[in-house]
């Protein structure tokens, strides 16, 4: 019997498809999509509201303490899925791309992953999930059948999330958008826990020379080449 758990994991940089395609993914296979960098940017929008000092780990740990975070099916006409925290809807507030940041400085505190990474494995210890983010097939199921790990050339990137803001009415600098994407990259590739990185048992997936239905055609291939 295989000890490889009935999760397929999605990593990369942002802007590089992950979450329409990891919804496409978990629809196909009647999995639950599992949202992680949502988690992170709820975090970062709590930390910030609370005004707490994120160099402060213990004060850090505290706010998040009794924090609840609870993950929404996406709304109609919206790609994103919805994050009550602590009751609150902060779905449209935690997707602009100043929350990004914010919350990719916020994953960098080892108090913040260990309590997201925890809540994370729980929501997946029944398997049948599509999880995405940067650490998810190195660090919060290393163990899933399924590895993917997608990548883009940073300028298609920062295209495509400039489609995406224009679609919501938002206007773009692109020169500032694609040095946004580039600073991500860089602080979640370089921090001390959990940087983004391919797992070595990871598939390596270029999303900028495919289409949409082409990157989730070859996955589901590849899926259904092993059960676990
Ligand atoms: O996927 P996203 O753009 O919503 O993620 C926002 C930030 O959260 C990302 O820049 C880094 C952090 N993140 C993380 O460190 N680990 C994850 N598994 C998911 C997101």
């Amino acid at each position: 019997p295989s000890h490889k758990q009935e999760v397929v994991t999605i990593d990369g940089p942002s802007g590089v498809g992950k979450s329409t395609i990891s919804r496409r993914i978990a629809s196909s296979l009647s999995f639950t999509y599992l949202d992680t960098g949502a988690m992170y940017r709820a975090v970062g929008l709590k930390l910030k509201n609370d005004n707490i000092d994120l160099g402060d780990e213990g004060a850090v740990r505290e706010s998040l303490m009794n924090v609840s975070l609870q993950l929404l099916p996406a709304n109609q006409g919206s790609e994103d899925v919805g994050v009550l925290l602590d009751g609150d809807d902060v779905s449209q507030e935690i997707r602009s791309p100043e929350m990004a940041m914010v919350a990719s400085a916020v994953s960098a505190i080892p108090a913040v992953r260990q309590k997201l990474t925890v809540m994370q494995q729980e929501i997946g210890k029944k398997g049948r999930i599509v999880a995405e983010g940067r650490d998810i097939g190195t660090v919060v199921f290393p163990n899933a059948a399924w590895k993917f790990y997608l990548d883009a050339a940073p300028e298609i990137r920062m295209q495509r999330r400039a489609d995406q803001l224009r679609l919501q009415g938002k206007q773009v600098d692109e020169e500032k958008l694609l040095a946004m994407i580039v600073k991500r990259d860089h602080d979640d590739q370089n921090r001390t826990i959990a940087p983004l990185c391919k797992a070595e048992d990871a598939h390596t997936i270029d999303t900028g020379v495919l289409t949409i239905d082409g990157v989730v055609e070859a996955m589901l291939r590849e899926i259904s080449r092993h059960s676990v």
